[in-house]
């Protein structure tokens, strides 16, 4: 599989699921399948690897009898699991990995407007041929105050406001913001105006990363996700979740909280600090500069006794 991206903190994550020969994993966000790979170097023959991702591009056929791939979203990761057990093809589950957003395979791949740097529409969607709003659309039809919210929440976007504001002010004037170049020309403008500088290095990267959210519900899928992870995983198998964001981070570190907090919990919270990379990797790989991981494990029975028993 020709692929340019790194996996992101490998070492940690094979550490904390640990794969042992025989097990079967389920890996949400196969990408470049370079978590994958490992995994299923460590599960050997007899240990089954589901590999989910919404882009088609990455789903090739495969020649590994312990790789199963199937293009679809993770929020739906129950059914998934369901058809393929329905038809005896996985047994329990060990563990399951998300690591979230997108690859550098697709930020490089031009045309999908993922990237300030890419030319042409402004299209985001992690599956091009779905009925999904593409960021373009989302450009032409939301209003100013649904604009400023998604740059501001999802992009942490400072000038999020004046952003929002031009975009409309130039679609009442005829023109949609429908290609990149256009957009990075706006946010360009906004922050010249305001800092009366062009110190100000890829201004443009809040509102496409807020854009690309958006169009994906990325932080909905999140929500969907988590429960059915957790639901899915055998007692003591370990769920990990590595993201990019901190407002992904947020919603995963209160969920575990929340989880791990009720009268019978489900998990038990395996690092209550996030796992970060190592000096080594943040330089050899920008990219795991922003990664935070985040590990919980399926509490057996008698666990729950125990908490119970503690409370
Ligand atoms: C950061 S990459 C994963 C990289 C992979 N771990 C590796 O090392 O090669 C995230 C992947 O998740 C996929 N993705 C994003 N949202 C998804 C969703 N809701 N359902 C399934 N796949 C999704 C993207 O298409 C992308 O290929």
């Amino acid at each position: 599989m020709a692929t340019i991206h790194e996996p992101v903190l490998l070492r940690e994550v094979l550490q904390y699921l640990d794969p042992q020969p025989g097990q079967n994993f389920i890996d949400c966000t196969f990408g470049g399948g370079g978590h994958s790979l490992e995994i299923l170097e460590r599960i050997k023959s007899d240990g089954k690897l589901v590999g989910i991702d919404l882009d088609p591009n990455v789903i090739q056929t495969s020649s590994n009898k312990n790789l199963i791939l199937v293009n679809d979203n993770y929020r739906n990761l129950k059914n998934i699991y369901k058809d393929l057990s329905d038809d005896k093809r996985i047994g329990e589950i060990s563990g399951i990995l998300l690591d979230l957003g997108l690859s550098s395979d697709q930020l490089g791949a031009r045309s999908r407007g993922f990237s300030f740097q890419d030319s042409g529409t402004l299209d985001m969607r992690y599956n091009a041929s779905s009925d999904q709003m593409t960021a373009a659309d989302i450009l032409k039809k939301y209003n100013q105050k649904e604009l400023f919210k998604i740059f501001k929440e999802y992009g942490e976007e400072p000038l999020a406001w004046p952003i929002a504001k031009k975009i409309v002010s130039e679609r009442e004037n005829g023109n949609n913001i429908e290609t990149v170049e256009s957009l990075v020309e706006i946010v360009e403008g906004i922050y010249n105006r305001h800092y009366h500088s062009k110190s100000k290095k890829q201004p443009a990267t809040r509102v496409f990363q807020a854009l690309r959210i958006e169009v994906n519900d990325e932080f909905g899928n999140i929500h969907k996700v988590l429960p059915q992870a957790i639901e899915l995983l055998k007692p003591g198998g370990r769920l990990a979740v590595i993201s990019f964001h901190s407002g992904e981070d947020r919603i995963i570190k209160n969920y575990f909280r929340d989880e791990s907090k009720q009268d019978k919990p489900r998990i038990k919270i395996i690092n209550k600090k996030p796992v970060i990379a190592s000096d080594k990797e943040g330089q050899e790989n920008p990219r795991s500069r922003s990664a935070k991981l985040r590990v919980i494990e399926k509490a057996f029975i008698s666990d729950v006794g125990r908490e119970k028993h503690k409370n």
